[in-house]
């Protein structure tokens, strides 16, 4: 588990959550956050290989502590492994309550594997980018 905020790190992705990403009970709905995982770990995996790339794999994901509306959620990666084709990027999210102090509340995190494809979806070498 991710234990302590990565105050001088860049998130992928910072984002406030707005009432239209809430479920049912008011707060933010997981799969918001489940996308927003995928996106900040193809951010990370196209500093390796700036094509086409698919997600293969996304481990188990726990949720910690409730989003709420309002909060700033930011999204942390870090590159695990680079194999052939296959890139797996670390995600942690953590939110800062702006509407009650400020503190941030480590939410989830995930592995994320993503593989770098050719036009007709095959997986091919990471770094092998042909330019247009
Ligand atoms: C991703 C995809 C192209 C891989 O095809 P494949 O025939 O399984 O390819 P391979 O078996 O050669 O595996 C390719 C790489 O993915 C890795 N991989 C495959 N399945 C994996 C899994 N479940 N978890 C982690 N890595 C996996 C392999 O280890 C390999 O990595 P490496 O080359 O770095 O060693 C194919 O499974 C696919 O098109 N999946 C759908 C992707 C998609 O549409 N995602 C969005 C869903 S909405």
């Amino acid at each position: 588990m991710t234990s302590q905020y990565p105050e001088h790190a860049v998130p992928a992705i910072r984002q406030v959550m707005m009432p239209r990403d809430t479920n049912a009970l008011g707060t933010i709905f997981g799969g918001v956050i489940l996308s927003q995982i995928d996106l900040a770990a193809a951010i990370e995996a196209h500093k390796h290989h700036p094509s086409k790339i698919v997600t293969v794999s996304m481990d188990k994901v726990d949720f910690k502590a409730p989003v709420r509306v309002g909060d700033l959620v930011s999204f942390f990666t870090e590159t695990h492994r680079i194999g052939r084709t296959s890139i797996t990027v670390h995600v942690a999210v953590w939110a800062q309550r702006r509407f009650g102090g400020g503190e941030h509340a480590y939410v989830t995190e995930a592995e994320v594997t993503m593989v770098a494809v050719d036009d007709d979806f095959h997986p091919v070498p990471v770094g092998s980018v042909q330019r247009s």
